[in-house]
């Protein structure tokens, strides 16, 4: 269980911690743009840069890494608001600014770091997308793999292959669900779900008709976990009234 201090603060976190997770039981706030708790980091967007330091490094001698994924060690300090830190957060917002000038997350983080406008040359064609991979990288964690990012420069972006509709999605919603800037746009109807351009069959709980999930993602689920079909075509109000029911009928022993 390493010591360590965050802005000053020891603390003692699990063996396995990043310095991310030292800041927040410090209660350091450090801004992140591409960490999900659940999902491997990945240290890509650089926002939550932080100085570091460790017992056996000269006095004055600090390195800027990424807390998100850089574990802590015994005697390390971590700084989060070092002049370099600042200025290292505000040119990596001033980028996202840049590209993604009318998202209104990105906006607000720019202006809490004091940046109103970019003073890089503005994105032509503005996205919402920031290219923080969570969807990519949520569609990997439950196996489909779907969709993944394309081209460089202005035009990179997260794409099926060949932009038509991918046919491994299952459209379970996650990638749209995790997007941090709502970018990934889909629909869903009592009989349909569209998105990435491919429409999908929504299944509906033979109890209630509520639509609840797509064929392809049950089918996808009851492959992947052996549990059955129909355990994923039930709706949460539904499987709450089975087990109510189940308790209902089991005898308590005193
Ligand atoms: S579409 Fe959304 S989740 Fe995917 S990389 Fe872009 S901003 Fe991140
Ligand atoms: S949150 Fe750490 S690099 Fe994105």
């Amino acid at each position: 269980m390493p010591t360590l201090t965050v802005n000053r603060r020891s603390v003692t976190v699990g063996d396995d911690a990043t310095i991310l997770e030292a800041c927040r039981v410090a209660g350091v706030e450090v801004p992140t743009l591409c960490n999900f708790d659940g999902l491997e980091p990945w240290g890509g967007c650089r926002l939550c840069v932080v100085d570091m330091s460790l017992r056996t490094w000269d006095d004055d001698w600090f390195k800027m890494v990424t807390a998100c994924n850089h574990p802590v060690e015994e005697g390390m300090t971590v700084v989060t608001n070092s002049d370099r830190v600042v200025a290292t957060r505000g040119v990596v917002l001033d980028l996202l600014l840049a590209r993604c000038p009318e998202t209104p997350l990105i906006q607000r983080l720019a202006r809490e770091h004091g940046i109103e406008e970019t003073t890089y040359q503005r994105n032509p064609e503005p996205t919402d997308c920031i290219l923080c991979g969570l969807c990519t990288r949520v569609c990997d964690h439950i196996g489909v793999s779907a969709i993944a990012s394309v081209n460089r420069g202005w035009g990179r972006e997260i794409a099926p292959p060949f932009n038509e509709p991918p046919p491994d999605c299952v459209g379970c919603l996650a990638c749209a669900e995790i997007c941090p800037t709502d970018h990934i746009k889909f629909s869903t109807s009592s009989t349909v779900r569209t998105i990435w351009g491919r429409e999908f069959e929504m299944l509906r709980d033979p109890a209630t008709g509520e639509a609840v999930i797509t064929k392809a993602q049950a089918e996808h689920f009851a492959k992947r976990s052996g549990v059955p079909m129909s355990y994923f075509e039930m709706s949460d109000r539904s499987k709450r009234l089975k087990t109510a029911k189940t308790f209902e009928e089991l005898q308590v022993v005193k």
